[in-house]
């Protein structure tokens, strides 16, 4: 049993990425303890490159936002998923914000494991999400983590859109293979 975050990177409640990752917490749910945590549901500034994190208490940002709630429920975590559209081959801004706030707690004081990528973009092009898998894959070697696993969904677009395609019930399988 692991202890799982999924960390859903869309402002739109019921859109794309969020049935996509709440599919996969389902799944992950039946033999894991999961927690969901939605862009959507907290406010959070970007990191403005201080550096005081790397001396403060557990690593902590200065910042007094809702990042606190969030370093909280990952300070537990062995396995993080992390949900997204494609914004400009790009993830959300919104979930950039949050990574880049976990730069050095990820470091020196969480003991996260094992990543989980699951995308949604409207394009049914090929290369849709190289460079945010280029980016995934250089973020695992640098934190030593393993990839458990991917979901990405092509041609996305409008809310709903994913329930014609067959990603919720990979997402959901995917979140049941973890034990
Ligand atoms: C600002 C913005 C940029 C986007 N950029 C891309 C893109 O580069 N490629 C693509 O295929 N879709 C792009 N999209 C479309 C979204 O990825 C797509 O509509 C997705 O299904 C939205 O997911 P959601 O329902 O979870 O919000 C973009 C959407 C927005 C709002």
């Amino acid at each position: 049993m692991s202890r799982i975050v999924v960390l859903i990177g869309s402002m739109r409640k019921g859109g794309n990425t969020d049935l996509l990752a709440h599919s996969f917490a389902e799944g992950a749910s039946k033999k894991n303890i999961v927690e969901i945590v939605s862009v959507s549901d907290y406010n959070i500034n970007p990191c403005i490159g201080c550096n005081s994190c790397f001396t403060r208490e557990k690593n902590q940002c200065f910042q007094n936002d809702d990042m606190s709630a969030i370093y909280d429920k990952l300070r537990n975590a062995d396995i993080v998923a992390v949900a997204s559209p494609v914004y400009f081959y790009g993830i959300s801004t919104q979930l950039k914000a949050i990574i880049d706030r976990l730069h050095t707690p990820m470091r020196n004081e969480f003991h996260i494991k094992e990543l989980v990528l699951m995308l949604v973009g409207a394009a049914t092009l090929p290369e849709l999400f190289d460079s945010i898998k280029l980016q995934y894959q250089l973020i695992l070697n640098f934190f030593h983590l393993e990839d458990r696993g991917m979901v990405l969904v092509r041609g996305v677009k409008d809310k709903g859109d994913i329930l014609k395609t067959k990603a919720l019930k990979e997402a959901y399988d995917l979140g049941v293979s973890i034990e």
